[in-house]
């Protein structure tokens, strides 16, 4: 192919396009929302409208799914204008997904008891609204100093003193220490044995799973180990903070389904 000069780029680049159309659509509506709060019905339905225009022309699969989580993020926001006050339970379930446990009050971003997105503070509920929360597999999804300090700051203020928060997620200790025990073949075969997704499929080398572990395809912003999750319990004020286990978690509250994860997890117990 010949090379073009950089006049030459400069015209194609300039060339409408479906992709500059919808540049141009996604500037346009960004624009709009730019000086209103992001959760005005209207800026927020143009922006829902724009990026989901132009997402299949210019973004790769990995923006794509980031963007329509994102999308959900706004629809939960949304519909938050609107909602009840509720009269719930004193036991909060964060970021629940498909596992709605009876008796909790069960949040996610979409097909929850109570729709909320974490990502934005403060949470809807008064001060010292619960006793507990529980919260597995959701905290890496969250980007550290954006959403996950504010949320943990913010959980102080929604427990009750003398409440407790129990967390997990993967764990940065066992997956680093999984690949150099053995390139991730102990992790892999954890995952078969409980049907889990297998990163090692089609031959691919063990080691996928550290790479998974850490990314999830962009889903996973940061992975925690335990004195990572006792730094952020301290940094916004609680006291304590504890390793703790599944068993412990399943044996405390018994109405929780089993996730069958401490291969490869880490779980705390903080007091408020
Ligand atoms: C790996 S799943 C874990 C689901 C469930 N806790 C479990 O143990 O099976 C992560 C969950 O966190 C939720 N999540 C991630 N970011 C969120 C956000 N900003 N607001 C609300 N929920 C969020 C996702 O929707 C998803 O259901």
């Amino acid at each position: 192919m010949e090379a073009k000069s950089t006049e030459d780029w400069t015209e194609w680049i300039r060339a409408p396009s479906l992709i500059d159309l919808g540049c141009e659509t996604v500037r346009e509506a960004l624009k709009s929302v730019r000086n209103s709060a992001l959760e005005s019905v209207v800026g927020s339905a143009c922006l829902d409208r724009a990026l989901r225009s132009v997402r299949g022309p210019f973004m790769s699969s990995r923006t794509r799914s980031l963007v329509d989580f994102d999308l959900l993020r706004l629809g939960a926001r949304r519909r938050l204008k609107n909602a009840k006050r509720l009269d719930h339970s004193r036991r909060l379930h964060l970021g629940c997904g498909r596992r709605n446990v009876g008796g909790w009050l069960n949040v996610d971003v979409v097909d929850s008891d109570f729709d909320v997105d974490l990502a934005q503070m403060p949470l809807p509920f008064g001060d010292d609204s619960f006793d507990v929360v529980v919260s597995q597999q959701v905290i890496e999804h969250l980007d550290l100093d954006d959403e996950l300090l504010p949320l943990m700051r913010d959980l102080r203020r929604v427990v009750a003193p003398g409440g407790a928060i129990w967390l997990s997620c993967p764990d940065m200790a066992k997956a680093c220490q999984g690949y150099v025990d053995d390139r991730g073949a102990a992790l892999i075969a954890d995952k078969r044995r409980r049907g889990a997704h297998d990163p090692a499929k089609d031959n691919r080398p063990n080691q996928q799973v550290i790479n998974f572990l850490f990314h999830q395809g962009g889903q996973h912003k940061n992975l925690f180990d335990l004195e990572m999750l006792q730094w952020i319990a301290n940094t916004v004020g609680f006291e304590e903070c504890r390793e703790s286990s599944e068993a412990e978690l399943l044996s405390t509250f018994r109405e929780f389904p089993v996730r069958d994860d401490a291969f490869q997890s880490v779980y705390v117990k903080i007091r408020v």
